[in-house]
């Protein structure tokens, strides 16, 4: 039997017994976890290095401090940890900055957050990536998968999610590969072979949810998510490009090294969410095996496309909208 989706919408009047805690609860990830586990009825908390930023936009929740760099031992996550059953991290950067390590924010700070997590008997939900792999020259790479082994001897209740490529409202890359498919002309370097099972943000934000109602996560160690089609980088780019205009764009072959001296560029210059490490994983199959989203969801991933409902923080926000969305502000908070 595949777990059953939420799909009640939050009424403050029934009382909710689950209690969870959101890290990076308002990047493109975590925001879709939020508002998935809130119109499931969870009490939803989100750890943000800004959390004054995020009132208005999340007024049903209660917002705490977590800087990944400043909790690396168990110990230091006990205050975050008070009144809650289960914990999802949704932290992630994608290049490094003054006092912000890989090694920090991917590696040390999950694996003292799994340690406290099993000491405290919380369920603990961790967002990875898929095509980690050992001996990938890339720290973004390697920290990630360093996070995920300290994660599974950690002894907690723990499920490892490696979402595949997601598209959706808000996202840093999945705005910038929709800006790249309008353009006239796309550059496909040569060894980006590898398959992309794109996914929907909404799909994981309930995928999420879904994980966090069960009452173990034993079978659930290892959950790789993904969209029902599988596609190479060229026709990725074609797809995104159908939902704006039905011209063709010249896809150009690009040399390797051209794609690799510029993930290099990019990433000396903070520039694009294209880095080495993505330039790595282009060149490999990035799709779920298997595929446990279907499962998850208790129905077929949505198609990604421009029609993907936008998630109501955004809208409160007033970043995107305004959109026909259900009314998920009462106040509430753990
Ligand atoms: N986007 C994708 O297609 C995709 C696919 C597969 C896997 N992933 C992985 O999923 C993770 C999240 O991706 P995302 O796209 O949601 O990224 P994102 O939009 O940048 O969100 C990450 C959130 O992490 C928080 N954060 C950053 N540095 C922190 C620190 N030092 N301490 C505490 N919190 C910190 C930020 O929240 P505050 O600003 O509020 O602190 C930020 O909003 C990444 O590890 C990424 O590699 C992403």
């Amino acid at each position: 039997m595949p777990p059953t989706p939420p799909d009640s919408h939050d009424d403050p009047k029934k009382p909710s017994s689950l209690r969870v805690l959101v890290l990076g609860g308002t990047g493109f990830i975590g925001r879709h976890a939020v508002a998935a586990l809130h119109a499931g009825g969870a009490q939803v908390a989100i750890g943000s290095r800004h959390p004054e930023r995020h009132e208005i936009a999340y007024p049903f929740a209660a917002m705490r401090l977590a800087r990944f760099e400043q909790l690396l031992q168990p110990d230091a996550w006990s205050a975050l940890l008070k009144d809650v059953d289960v914990v999802v991290n949704c932290v992630g950067i994608l290049r490094q900055r003054p006092s912000e390590s890989y090694d920090h924010v991917h590696h040390r700070a999950p694996a003292a957050l799994a340690l406290a997590s099993a000491t405290a008997g919380i369920r603990f939900i961790h967002t990875s990536a898929l095509g980690l792999h050992e001996g990938a020259k890339s720290r973004f790479l390697s920290s990630k998968l360093l996070g995920e082994r300290a994660i599974a001897a950690s002894g907690s209740d723990y499920a490892i999610v490696r979402p595949s490529l997601l598209d959706g409202e808000g996202g840093f890359g999945a705005r910038w590969l929709r800006g790249l498919s309008r353009s006239p002309v796309h550059g496909i370097p040569r060894a980006a072979r590898g398959g992309i099972a794109a996914m929907t943000a909404a799909d994981l934000g309930l995928a999420f949810a879904v994980l966090a109602a069960l009452p173990s996560l034993a079978a659930h160690r290892e959950v790789e998510l993904g969209g029902t089609r599988r596609y190479g980088y060229a026709e990725y780019l074609r797809a995104l490009r159908a939902d704006y205009t039905g011209t063709r764009a010249l896809q150009l072959p690009l040399p390797n090294w051209m794609a690799r001296v510029g993930s290099h560029v990019c990433d000396v210059l903070h520039f694009s969410p294209f880095s080495y490490g993505h330039w790595i994983l282009l060149q490999r199959d990035n799709v779920p095996r298997p595929n446990r989203l279907p499962e998850l969801l208790g129905r077929e991933p949505h198609a990604i496309g421009s029609n993907i409902p936008p998630e109501p923080a955004l809208v409160r926000a007033g970043k995107i909208g305004p959109h026909d969305l259900p009314d998920t502000t009462a106040s509430r908070s753990p």
